[in-house]
């Protein structure tokens, strides 16, 4: 028997099988025990994935004990200080950072691809105004395979490629036509002279008929910064639930916009990426600090479905280490934005009272990186009902780049988990009349 393995034996038989012992660059180690079913007739079972690895990728690593978080290896705190958006999406889909040359290419690649095929304005009108961003936003992106009929060869590199590249493209123009349309504004068009985010703030809030008015009113730097950072923190996060969405709906050779669509659908959920939204609409709910002890009250009582917003992770048992750094930038962008909010401070103090409580002490229990984004959003004068779409636009370029990583394997096959059938023995159908 090798270190390299682990045993299993079933007891009932005395059967013992040997399963390789899987070692990574980093982190646990993991059993491959894909002939478990063949060898012993069983299955594993592990609901919720919390101890299950579905794919070996070397996009992402997370240590959730020690708040580590690396994108190809490059820690988020020296990305967040020092990179772009375009350049960490450059990095996640290409395995390394961009030579000069290359980024200078890769961004204008995506400002040539910015715009949207000029019939998918009718297709918000579709839409009532009210309708909620991530729903149009879902529709979009999913029709968007009805425009490339030509370049969906997924077998085709060049095809995969120029799929990603339109996705990451087009998502902040999707985006600020689904706020557009909501508030009954013309869509504005991206413009080949402003970089990515500055791209989005202009079409988000510049305004035609305000003619000549000095763009920095729409693209302060402070604010574009701000965003830089929160797209580079929200880019990728490993096996999340939305990007094992995307590979899962990818493994059936599906278009990427379809599995994109299915990625956007899965983050809207306040489990995930729909928190940012929860927790500013908790945080207007409590209202003052002296409601703090009867929300944490709610959040610790096992009858009550309420649950603290923005706080937990599956993974990270410590800090997360992107909510550590968005947390000192509202400070800056509070500051430097003039936006005195009192959600801040309110924030802050369900904080530090959740953090010396004994549950969320006990349970491990820390803010996460939907805890104080949504409070740099408003700042930034987007509308709460927009944040989980920031989060969209952001983990487009996670999402492409474990779809490009996937479907560059060779032996990628469809994933097909089993279950623990509960339900009833095999029995006949009964008549109507003798039901
Ligand atoms: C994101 O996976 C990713 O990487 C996601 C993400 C990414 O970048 O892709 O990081 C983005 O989704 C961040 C998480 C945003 N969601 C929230 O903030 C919603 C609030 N948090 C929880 O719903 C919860 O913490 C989860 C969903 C984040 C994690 O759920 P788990 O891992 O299944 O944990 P759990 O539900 O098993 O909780 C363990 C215990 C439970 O109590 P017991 O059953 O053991 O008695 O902790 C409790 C939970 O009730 N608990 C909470 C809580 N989170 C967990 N109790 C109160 N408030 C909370 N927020």
């Amino acid at each position: 028997m090798s270190d390299d393995s682990v045993l299993i034996r079933n007891n009932a038989t005395g059967q013992e099988v040997e399963y390789p012992l899987l070692k990574g660059t980093l982190g646990n180690h993991t059993v491959d025990i894909s002939s478990l079913n063949k060898d012993l007739g069983f299955f594993t079972y592990d609901s919720g994935f919390v101890s299950t690895a579905s794919c070996k990728s070397a996009i992402t690593y997370i240590d959730g004990d020690n708040g580590i978080l690396l994108y190809r290896g490059i820690p988020i705190d020296q990305l967040a200080e020092h990179s772009s958006f375009l350049e960490v999406a450059y990095l996640l889909m290409n395995g390394e950072l961009p030579k000069e040359q290359q980024l200078h290419s890769f961004t204008s690649e995506i400002t040539h691809h910015a715009m949207l095929h000029e019939s998918l304005r009718s297709f918000f009108d579709g839409f009532h105004y009210d309708a909620h961003p991530m729903a149009m936003m879902v529709g979009v992106v999913g029709s968007l395979s009805a425009f490339y009929h030509s370049e969906l060869n997924m077998n085709d590199p060049e095809h995969r490629r120029i799929s990603a590249m339109r996705l990451l493209a087009k998502m902040p123009t999707i985006a600020a036509a689904c706020y557009r349309h909501s508030v009954g504004w013309p869509f504005l068009y991206p413009r080949v002279d402003l970089e990515y985010c500055e791209n989005f703030m202009n079409m988000m809030f510049s305004l035609p008929s305000q003619k000549f008015i000095d763009l920095a009113h729409y693209i302060d730097p402070v604010a574009v910064k701000a965003l830089n950072l929160l797209l580079i923190l929200h880019a990728d996060h490993e096996q999340n639930a939305s990007t094992s969405t995307v590979r899962l709906a990818s493994s059936t050779g599906a278009n990427p916009y379809a599995c994109i669509a299915a990625g956007i659908a899965a983050l809207w959920g306040p489990a995930h990426g729909g928190a940012n939204e929860a927790v500013l609409s908790m945080l207007a709910e409590i209202g003052t600090a002296d409601r703090i002890p009867e929300y944490i009250a709610k959040a610790r009582d096992p009858n009550d479905p309420f649950r603290l917003m923005g706080f937990g992770h599956r993974v990270y048992k410590n800090f997360d280490p992107r909510a550590t750094i968005i947390r000192k930038t509202c400070y800056d962008v509070l500051e430097k934005l003039s936006n005195d909010d009192p959600l801040f401070e309110l924030a802050l103090a369900l904080e530090e009272y959740a953090l010396q409580d004994e549950y969320f002490i006990e349970k491990k229990l820390y803010p996460n990186v939907d805890f104080y984004s949504g409070i740099i959003y408003k700042a930034l004068n987007i509308p709460v009902d927009m944040f989980t779409v920031m989060f969209a636009i952001a983990r487009t370029a996670g999402w492409v780049s474990h779809w490009l990583e996937m479907m560059a394997e060779p032996t990628h096959r469809i994933g097909r988990p089993r279950q623990l059938y509960v339900g009833p023995e095999q029995r006949d159908y009964v008549p109507i009349d003798r039901r």
